[in-house]
């Protein structure tokens, strides 16, 4: 299992780099990453997260009640275009402990990416699995769940996030 990095660890607010070569050691950060990911019962997990700042990330929103069964998908130099409609999740990230707030986000994209293999792939995403790909997309840009709250809640919960990480 890989050590997940906290706020305000520097490399979550770096923006990440291309994957450009699609070697077995990517495939065994995917590979350790997904176990890490399944171990923190986390639904989606960014490679920065794990203190690689290149542009991948994986996600198994299964074992939830729009998706019960799990489905493991790798996304590699995603690009999301075609954002439709609005939706609201309780979010929370493993690497902002004990923090949960709703997020606004589109109800519908298109993902453009690149599978393990250097593949060119595309899907288009609805609901929890389009919010979880807005959600680890924007940690390959440097970008916190919290930041996308309205001013008044990101104070109240930077606060909470301070006081989290002086304990
Ligand atoms: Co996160």
């Amino acid at each position: 299992m890989l050590e997940i990095l906290k706020y305000p660890n520097p490399v979550l607010k770096k923006v990440a780099s291309p994957v450009t070569d699609f070697n077995p050691e990517l495939h065994e950060l995917l590979d350790q990453m997904a176990v890490t990911m399944y171990e923190a019962n986390g639904v989606g997990l960014a490679a920065p997260q794990v203190g690689k700042s290149i542009r991948a990330f994986v996600i198994d929103i299964g074992g939830t009640e729009e998706q019960p069964e799990k489905h493991l998908f790798e996304f590699i130099n995603p690009k999301l275009s075609n954002g439709k409609g609005k939706i609201a999740f309780e979010e929370g990230c493993l690497s902002v402990p004990g923090i949960t707030e709703e997020v606004s986000r589109k109800k519908e994209i298109v993902v453009e990416y690149q599978d393990r293999f250097g593949n060119n792939q595309m899907m288009e995403a609805v609901d929890l699995l389009a919010v979880a790909i807005q959600h680890e997309n924007d940690h390959l840009e440097g970008v916190l769940f919290v930041e996308r709250l309205s001013p008044l809640k990101r104070r109240l919960v930077r606060r909470k996030m301070e006081k989290a990480i002086t304990l």
